[in-house]
């Protein structure tokens, strides 16, 4: 055990924030081990919105939904970025034949999901408080449009960032037994048995977003997110293609 562990381990969304600013060092700092992250072949085909425009920060806590959205201290949205590279490989040799494929997408999609961790763990090992917002893709067009991103860019998450008051407890997960397997996955022919603990520490989880309840069993919440998908969520894909990516899925 170390301090590093310790950070992950005791890791929780937060989604109230107190109004103090985070000081620009610490800013900085926070950037540095962004850019310091992995990258896919060390291209850095990523790239992070630091957003700070009150009307484009309600802009986003309207499509997130979610009001203190527009609070926070630090709004970021962490993109997908090829079209940095596209011109450098123009400029370099006129020509750039291989910017927008499915791999070239998800090498950045990727790229940016670990810049974004790599964020978080920063900022609460210095114990600032965080939220992803995968709600971005709520309305993926209106996000592209406030943050002008240009070809071959796409917004793969949002991360707030701020001092807080508020400490939630851990959130329930599963027993790392049904989710790290040995040479090969591992299906169960039922779950559900497997399950009764998780279902029965989540029933008495409360999130902060509905203190006044627990949440509901974890299988049941599997099973009304697995029925549900909100139409606008159901464009990523065109809206991907939109920004000019190419998946070529016909055989
Ligand atoms: C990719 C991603 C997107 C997320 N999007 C949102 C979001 O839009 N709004 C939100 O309140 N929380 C969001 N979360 C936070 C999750 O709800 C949270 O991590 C999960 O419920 C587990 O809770 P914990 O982080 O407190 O352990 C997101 C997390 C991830 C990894």
């Amino acid at each position: 055990m170390n301090t590093t562990i310790q950070t992950l381990l005791n890791h929780k969304t937060i989604r109230s924030y107190l109004n103090k600013p985070i000081s620009n060092e610490i800013f900085e700092v926070l950037m540095e081990v962004a850019n310091r992250t992995a990258s896919s072949s060390g291209m850095q085909q990523a790239s992070i919105i630091h957003v700070v425009d009150q009307s484009k920060k309600e802009i986003i806590a309207q499509v997130c939904k979610q009001d203190y959205v527009a609070q926070a201290p630090v709004l970021l949205i962490f993109v997908v970025d090829q079209h940095r590279n596209h011109h450098i490989a123009m400029e370099v040799s006129n020509q750039a034949n291989q910017t927008n494929d499915v791999d070239r997408f998800f090498q950045g999609f990727t790229d940016a999901a670990l810049m974004a961790q790599s964020v978080v763990t920063a900022a609460e090992s210095l114990g600032l408080g965080t939220t992803y917002l995968g709600a971005i893709h709520n309305d993926d067009e209106t996000v592209i449009k406030a943050l002008n991103l240009p070809h071959l860019t796409y917004p793969v998450v949002g991360l707030l960032i701020g001092y807080t008051h508020i400490e939630p407890t851990l959130k329930p997960r599963l027993s790392t037994s049904l989710r790290v397997f040995k040479d090969e996955y591992v299906s169960y022919t039922e779950y559900m048995p497997q399950l009764k603990a998780m279902d029965e520490a989540m029933s008495n989880y409360v999130d902060t977003r509905n203190p006044s309840r627990t949440m509901a069993p974890f299988t049941q919440q599997v099973s009304e997110r697995m029925n549900y998908a909100n139409p606008l969520r159901l464009r990523m894909g065109q809206n991907i293609l939109k920004q000019g990516f190419s998946f070529n899925l016909d055989e």
